[in-house]
């Protein structure tokens, strides 16, 4: 049983890190009512804190009415329980860490706490939703909802089907994202690093083996992926905003399900992870942020 995409009033995102809050806000500004949840307090109050600043400085860079923005943020609520968000969620976008055995009990759990018609997504950018559809005693109506760092600014939503994941509960996220302001494009089987991040490997792994073969520094590779072929951000940068980590633990993950020596993870990154240079997020990655 699916619901349509009129019925959907009340989103649950789980984990209040940088993507589930950013998606928290994405909703909560399409003008949903928003539960962030999460386990940790903390990370509560810093996603509020965060988002809050973040709606403030749109409205004074005269992007949103401080009428809109309060009202946006009222839309939104910040909970550590998870059987009264999940009681009355329509829609669930899962944003817990990538661990396979924490996101099969979130999906468990949602199962059992959420109405029969709540579709129920993960952002995941690693785990394929059919590794927790059975957990969840609905396949039909998982799927993944990958959104892009920074989610409040990124347009791509990548919705990407498993085999029993129904054509209703596709059509009902890619609206959703429609109705979020994004540009959903449909992924039409599971494959490791869906397309987004397929293609961005296969950028950092050129840069990887430049850098290592001495042909041009990390700030050279940069510049030249913004000059000449107009990215945003060079490769070393957007490793560095992503995480080091992260990055690292798409490339483990890849690998494990691959096997293929192509996709074997970067010794120069899981070095850097392992000394705790994780990015810009720890102050210290590719680039010195201190
Ligand atoms: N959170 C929210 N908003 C942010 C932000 C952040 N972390 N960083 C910047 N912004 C906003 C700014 O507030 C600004 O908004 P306004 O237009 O309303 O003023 C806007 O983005 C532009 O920011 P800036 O002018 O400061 O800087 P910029 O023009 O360099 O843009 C950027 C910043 C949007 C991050 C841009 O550099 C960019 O697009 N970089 C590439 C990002 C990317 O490739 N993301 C995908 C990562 S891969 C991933 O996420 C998948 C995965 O599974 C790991």
């Amino acid at each position: 049983m699916n619901p349509s995409i009129e019925n959907i009033k009340h989103i649950l995102v789980i984990g209040s890190g940088a993507m589930g809050s950013q998606i928290g806000m994405v909703a909560a500004l399409a003008g949903y009512r928003v539960t962030v949840q999460d386990i940790a307090e903390d990370m509560l109050a810093r996603a509020k804190e965060q988002l809050t600043s973040r709606m403030q400085a749109n409205v004074a860079k005269g992007r949103a009415s401080q009428e809109d923005a309060d009202a946006a943020l009222g839309r939104l609520t910040f909970s550590t329980d998870l059987a009264a968000a999940a009681a009355t969620a329509d829609f669930v976008i899962e944003a817990a860490t990538e661990r396979l055995e924490l996101k099969q009990h979130i999906f468990t759990q949602l199962g059992e706490l959420t109405p029969a018609h709540a579709i129920l997504a993960t952002n995941s950018s690693t785990l394929g939703s059919s590794k927790v559809a059975e957990a969840s005693g609905r396949p039909q109506q998982v799927c993944n909802m990958h959104f892009f760092n920074p989610a409040l600014v990124m347009k791509c939503v990548e919705v990407v089907r498993n085999e029993a994941t129904s054509q209703a509960t596709v059509d009902t996220t890619l609206e959703l994202a429609r109705r979020f302001g994004k540009e959903p494009v449909l992924i039409n089987r599971e494959i490791p690093g869906f397309v987004a991040n397929r293609l961005m490997g296969a950028i950092q792994k050129e840069a990887l083996a430049l850098h290592a073969a001495g042909i041009a520094t990390l700030e050279d590779i940069d510049t030249t992926a913004k000059t000449a072929l107009g990215h945003p951000m060079g490769p070393f940068e957007l490793m560095d905003m992503v995480g080091l980590d992260v990055i690292d633990f798409i490339a483990q993950a890849t690998y494990a399900e691959t096997n293929d020596d192509a996709d074997r993870p970067n010794p120069a990154i899981t070095n850097l992870v392992a000394r705790g240079r994780l990015g810009r997020k720890s102050g210290r990655g590719w680039y010195d942020y201190q």
